[in-house]
């Protein structure tokens, strides 16, 4: 019999900065009734100058390490789910790794985009699953405001940055699990959300540094209409392997991209919008780090207790979709 894994603890870092849809407004030209009523975000966080992808996951680490009382020299996995890395290589959870003194921890990153803090939590939960691993430590971080165009309205008004933590580990008796997992990839579709520049395929030079290659670029409708079926999809096929109703789900934490998105799923799963969880009014769109912050904000209000059956679907660039369903 594989390991079941429970989450053991949870975590969560913004920085302080709050930019407002004014505060954006004296940027592009765009105001607060246009992104609200499309998007339903208010605000977001930007990190500070100095203040990188790495720094946000490791204040998420410590908080998701604290609550679960593994110490971070127990940990033997971390993965940072990331679009934003510090630096092309090393990966940024090498640098979390040194950050937490977590020395005996295998580090790495995966880029699912929006998607990768639960493409993370299949990986470590196969790993746990199959005792290679005990104690893993997943994390979604981005610092989105450094990849942004701050001259396109159409993209810079969606995005936040932020960080979130959990900590994964063999359940013991009488303990929740993770109760199925889901995870899949589109590669038609790489051309509706991506970073076209900085890579291989369009390296930064001086010839070509202003034309901003290296910021997202989306066909944003096109990518609202995959985020709903494949989000919807997912959602449905975890819920189907853990034999769930939908009245036995007290929560559903959906990417928190757009509220006409998360509305849609709602409807489409036939759970009542008050056990949907929402927060981007606060944050907007962390990519990796937006379900991963959302589960520690419902984790820490007590919108989650033991025994409840939650599930978190997620939708990004790639395409990537991913889903889990979890006894809390
Ligand atoms: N402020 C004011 N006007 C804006 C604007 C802004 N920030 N951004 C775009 N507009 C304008 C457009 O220029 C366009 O003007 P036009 O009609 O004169 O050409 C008009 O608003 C409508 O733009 P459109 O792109 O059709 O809006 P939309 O209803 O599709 O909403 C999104 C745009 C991005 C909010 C929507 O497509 C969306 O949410 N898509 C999904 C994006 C997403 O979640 N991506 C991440 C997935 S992980």
């Amino acid at each position: 019999m594989p390991n079941a894994v429970t989450i053991a603890g949870t975590g969560s870092y913004l920085p302080e900065k709050v930019m407002t849809n004014d505060d954006l407004s004296k940027i592009v030209d765009t105001n607060d009734e246009w992104i609200f009523s499309r998007t339903g975000i208010r605000e977001r966080r930007i990190a500070a100058e100095g203040e990188f992808t790495s720094h946000l996951a490791t204040k998420a680490a410590e908080k998701a390490l604290e609550q679960s009382g593994i110490p971070a020299e127990e940990i033997d996995l971390i993965i940072v789910a990331t679009i934003t890395p510090d630096t092309l290589t090393p990966a940024t959870a090498c640098y979390v790794q040194e950050n937490l003194g977590a020395s005996k921890a295998v580090a790495f990153d995966i880029s699912a985009a929006c998607s990768g803090f639960l493409y993370a939590m299949k990986i470590a939960k196969r790993m746990i699953e199959t005792g290679a691993f005990e104690n893993a430590l997943i994390i979604g971080a981005e610092k989105l405001s450094a990849f942004v165009n701050w001259n396109d309205r159409t993209t810079c008004v969606l995005f936040g940055d932020g960080a979130g933590a959990a900590v994964l580990r063999k359940s013991e008796e009488g303990e929740g699990h993770i109760l199925a997992t889901d995870i899949g990839t589109d590669g038609r579709q790489t051309h509706l959300l991506n970073i076209p520049g900085g890579g291989s395929a369009c390296p930064t030079t001086i010839e070509n540094a202003a034309e901003g290659l290296a910021a997202l670029s989306m066909l944003g409708k096109e990518v609202f209409k995959h985020a709903v079926t494949r989000m919807k999809n997912s959602a449905n096929e975890v819920i189907a392997r853990a034999g769930l109703k939908p009245e036995e789900i007290a929560l559903v934490i959906p990417h928190q991209a757009n509220v006409r998105i998360i509305d849609a799923i709602a409807a489409r799963l036939d759970v009542p919008n008050d056990r949907i969880f929402v927060n981007l009014h606060k944050y907007g769109n962390t990519s990796a780090a937006a379900i991963a912050i959302a589960l520690d904000e419902a984790n820490r209000t007590g919108k989650i207790k033991p025994g409840d059956k939650i599930i978190m679907v997620a939708f990004g660039a790639g395409l990537t979709w991913a889903a889990a369903a979890i006894e809390w």
